[in-house]
Formats: structure tokens, C-alpha cells, sequence
């Protein structure tokens, strides 16, 4: 039996994460809106076309995100102090950390904390080799759950989060993680998270329905990943990438969007779709500064400085516990 059919037959002991990814998808094609967890973009083939997004013309935060840190490296080093261990929520770019590592007046540890353990090491392997003076501490692990530190010594944990991944969660998400990353940091700590400001809509939806259809690409990737890991039949030419401002809610919501009436299988589930109907894949919110610093407020941090690239379309906050 092909090693997608046998992903339907019964719970896989041995593979926890694909488990929880059926369970996530029938329920997700299940519900009304048909819905689907944005995290699931991050397979092999999505991972490569995210890092295509973030060089492309019209996507523009993670250049205006660079611009900032660059500038305020020295500020946010000043800030931290000697001997500070760097903690950062999810694998990120080494290109962002390695800027903050070299700001750093002797930084103590550097703490990446991700589920995924192989990518994590394997980035780590690299810094090691160009930081041999920082303990690097890998924490393989989901950094919205409770989790605890390693032993740190010496100066301020300097917490970081860029990218704005922030805004690919719920608000009431995203207020619960600020509260979450202030008990895992602890008190006197930093948090330095990057967020996406809302814009002119023609500037916003261009960023996620760029030109060369890579962002389309990376949104139809999950179709190919139901069809590879779970013997799922969609058929990618049948649907759409659509990519549009919820001026409402403040955020641009991505879905696939079903060219026709079609009925799609799922580990032996039919799961019928209407002409025009969606599945709606991901949110990313655009949150003005007040909106964001009331929200990291009421989660426990202050504000010590908030910076924005020259063109006033991203933000960075560095934010203390007191
Ligand atoms: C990872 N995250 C912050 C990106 C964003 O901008 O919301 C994901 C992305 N989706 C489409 N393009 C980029």
C-alpha cells in the first residue's frame, strides 16, 4: 500500500505529526467555512518558496524589517546590556539573528525554540561555527505551549520575534502569546517583535498576489502536500489563489478558491465544493502601533521604543517587563 493510503488507515504511533495533520484537515474541510491552519504551509517545497516571498518586489517586510533592525541594532544592544541571552520564538532567518548576535556586547546564549528540531540543529550548526563564544541552546519545542528555559546566566533574556509572524495569529492569539513569551522570558526581560502596519490596499494585496505567481504557488503547495502525505485527489489546476484586505478586521486573508463544482477525497471522506467556494488558508494582520502597544499592555510588557522603516509601512517594538 502506497504510504499515503496507509496515512488513513489508522493513528501512525510512530508519526504524531501526520496524525495531527488529517486530524486538522478533516476537520478544516469539514467545517463553514472550510478552513485550513497556515503552518501547514511549511513543508519542504513551502519552506524554499517562503524564502522566494521574501525576495520579492512587492514583498515588502521582510526588506523594511532588515532596514529597521540595521538601524536600531545599536539602540536594542544598548537596551539588552552585557552578557545577554538572545531567545528566539521560531527558527528564523540567521540573516536577522546573525545581526542582533553581532550588535550584542558579548552575548551569553542564543536560545532558538522550534518544533522543528532537524531544521533548528542544522542552523545552529551554522551559527555555532560563526559565534564559537555563544552557548547556542536549541529548545525543540512548540514556543506557544508552556515550556521552560535551559539555566541561563549572566545579563538580560532578550526575547525576539520578528517577521511578523505575530500577525498570522488571532488577535486574542497573538495577545495570549505576548502574555505566554513574558512568563517564559520572566521579569526584567526584553521582547523585540517585529508587526506588519496596516497600508494602502493596492501596496497590501500586491505583497501577497505578487507578479511571478510565487506567492499563489506557495498557497496551492498545501493542495500537493494533502495529495503526497495523505492520498488526497485534489486537483490543483481546479483551484485559485486569491489573496485580498479585510479592511474590517485589518488583515489580508489568503484562500484557494474552487473553479468549479467538484468533489474532492480525503482518506476515504468526500468533501463536495461549490463553484467560487474557498478554503481559507491564512490571515495576516496589520495592526496600527496603538493597537499593537495596547495589546502587549495588557499582556505585561511596556513599551520602551517603537521604530518604523522609512517608508512608515513596518514596525519593530522593543518591549520591556518590569
Ligand atoms: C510568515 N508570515 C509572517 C507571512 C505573512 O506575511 O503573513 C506568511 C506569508 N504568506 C504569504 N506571504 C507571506
Amino acid at each position: 500500500m502506497a504510504q499515503s493510503a496507509l496515512a488513513c488507515v489508522a493513528p501512525d504511533q510512530e508519526n504524531p505529526e501526520l496524525d495531527a495533520f488529517r486530524a486538522d484537515v478533516i476537520e478544516g474541510l469539514s467545517s463553514s467555512p472550510k478552513a485550513l491552519s497556515p503552518k501547514y504551509f511549511y513543508d519542504e517545497a513551502g519552506s524554499r518558496l517562503f524564502d522566494l516571498i521574501c525576495r520579492l518586489p512587492e514583498y515588502y517586510p521582510t526588506r523594511s524589517e532588515l532596514e529597521i533592525l540595521t538601524a536600531r541594532a545599536g539602540e536594542i544592544s544598548a537596551f539588552a546590556g552585557p552578557h545577554a541571552s538572545l531567545v528566539e520564538f521560531g527558527s528564523g532567518s540567521s540573516v536577522k539573528v546573525r545581526l542582533l548576535l553581532d550588535a550584542l556586547e558579548r552575548p551569553a546564549a542564543y536560545v532558538p525554540i522550534d518544533i522543528s528540531g532537524p531544521h533548528m540543529r542544522a542552523a545552529v550548526a551554522r551559527l555555532a561555527a560563526d559565534y564559537p563564544d555563544v552557548a547556542m541552546t536549541p529548545v525543540e519545542a512548540d514556543f506557544t505551549r508552556p515550556l521552560h528555559l535551559p539555566a541561563l546566566e549572566g545579563g538580560r533574556r532578550l526575547g525576539f520575534f520578528p517577521g511578523s509572524t505575530i500577525g498570522n495569529f488571532s488577535p486574542e492569539a497573538a495577545g495570549s502569546f505576548l502574555a505566554h513569551a513574558g512568563e517564559v522570558l520572566g521579569p526584567d526581560s526584553a521582547l523585540v517583535v517585529g508587526f506588519d502596519l496596516p497600508k494602502d490596499r493596492a501596496v497590501l494585496e500586491a505583497a501577497y498576489d505578487d507578479r511571478q505567481g510565487v506567492t499563489a504557488a506557495f498557497n496551492l503547495n498545501l493542495l500537493a502536500r494533502m495529495n503526497r502525505e495523505l492520498g488526497a485527489d485534489f486537483d490543483p489546476a481546479a483551484f485559485g489563489h486569491r489573496a485580498f484586505f479585510n479592511a474590517e478586521a485589518s488583515r489580508i486573508e489568503m484562500h484557494l478558491e474552487s473553479r468549479r463544482s467538484q468533489v474532492v477525497r480525503v482518506c476515504g471522506q468526500r468533501f463536495p465544493f461549490a463553484a467560487g467556494e474557498t478554503i481559507h488558508t491564512e490571515n495576516s494582520h496589520k495592526y496600527a502601533v496603538p493597537v499593537f502597544l495596547d495589546m502587549a499592555q495588557a499582556a505585561g510588557w511596556h513599551e520602551r521604543a517603537v521604530w518604523t522603516d522609512s517608508r512608515g509601512w513596518f514596525a519593530v517594538a522593543m518591549l520591556e517587563r518590569r
